[in-house]
C-alpha cells in the first residue's frame, strides 16, 4: 500500500457549474467553497499531510474584472471566516504564489493567517493564489544565477514555493478536462494523475475516497521496473 503524503488538485469546472445551475459562473466559484471544506476535512480524516489547492493561475488575470473581482471578493470572505476555525482544528496555511501584487489588506490578511496557524501539525493547506509554475521556475533559476550556485535539483527547490514540501503523490484534475495548466511542472514529475469528470462543485468525499483507494495500489515506478 502506497503512502499518501501530498495531494494535489486542479479545482476546476466552477464556472461552469454556476452556469448550468444557476445562470451565473459566480455562484459557481460559491459553491465550489463546501468542497474545498469538505476536502479539507476529508484529507485530515485520511491522514493525508499536504493538501494543495489551485485557485488562481497567473493565467486567470485574462478573466472579465468583474469575476476577479468576485473571486478575491470570496477569498477573503472565506479566509474571515474560517482560519480561526482551521487554526483550531491544528491547520497550517500556507501560500504558493506571488501576493505582492494583491492590495495590501489582503496581502496583510494573507499572511498573518499563515503567521497564526505556522506551528500546526495536522495538515498543511498550500494555497496556490496568483501561482504559475513557469514564473515560479524562472525566479528559482535567476535567483541560482545571481547567487552562482549550481544549478542541481536541491540547489533550484530551495528557490520554488514548494521548498521543503515533499513533492505531491497525486493530482486531482476535476472538470472533464486534460491538462495541467502551468501548474507545478516541476513537482509533478513522478506524481499519479487522476482526472475527474464531476465539476468542482459536484466533487465530493466518496469521489475522493475512490482516488485515495485506487492510489493505493498503484505500483510507482520511478524509472525502476
Ligand atoms: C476553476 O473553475 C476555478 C478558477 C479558475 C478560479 P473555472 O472558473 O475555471 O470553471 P470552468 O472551467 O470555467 O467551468
Ligand atoms: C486552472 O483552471 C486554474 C485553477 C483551477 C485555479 P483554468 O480553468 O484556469 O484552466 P484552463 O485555462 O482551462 O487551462
Ligand atoms: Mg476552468
Amino acid at each position: 500500500m502506497n503512502p499518501i503524503q501530498h495531494v494535489a488538485i486542479i479545482m476546476d469546472g466552477n464556472g461552469r457549474w454556476g452556469k448550468k445551475y444557476k445562470n451565473s459562473r459566480n455562484a459557481g466559484h460559491r459553491a465550489g467553497l463546501n468542497t474545498v471544506e469538505n476536502i479539507i476535512y476529508s484529507s485530515i480524516k485520511n491522514k493525508i499531510k499536504y493538501l494543495t489547492l489551485y485557485a488562481f493561475s497567473t493565467e486567470n488575470w485574462k478573466r472579465p474584472q468583474s469575476e476577479i473581482k468576485f473571486l478575491f471578493k470570496l477569498l477573503n470572505n472565506f479566509i474571515d471566516q474560517k482560519i480561526d476555525e482551521f487554526n483550531k482544528n491544528d491547520i497550517k496555511l500556507k501560500i504558493l504564489g506571488n501576493i505582492n501584487i494583491f492590495n495590501l489588506k489582503l496581502k496583510k490578511k494573507l499572511i498573518k493567517s499563515e503567521e497564526i496557524t505556522k506551528n500546526n501539525m495536522r495538515l498543511q493547506v498550500n494555497l496556490a493564489l496568483n501561482y504559475g509554475s513557469k514564473s515560479e521556475l524562472i525566479y528559482a533559476f535567476n535567483k541560482l544565477k545571481k547567487q552562482k550556485l549550481s544549478i542541481t535539483e536541491k540547489n533550484l527547490e530551495k528557490y520554488l514555493y514548494t521548498n521543503k514540501i515533499p513533492d505531491p503523490d497525486i493530482l486531482i484534475r476535476t472538470g472533464n478536462t486534460k491538462r495541467l495548466s502551468n501548474f507545478l511542472l516541476w513537482q509533478l514529475a513522478y506524481t499519479e494523475i487522476y482526472f475527474e469528470k464531476k465539476l468542482w462543485p459536484d466533487f465530493n468525499k466518496n469521489d475522493y475516497s475512490k482516488i485515495l483507494k485506487k492510489f493505493k495500489v498503484t505500483k510507482r515506478n520511478y524509472g525502476n521496473i
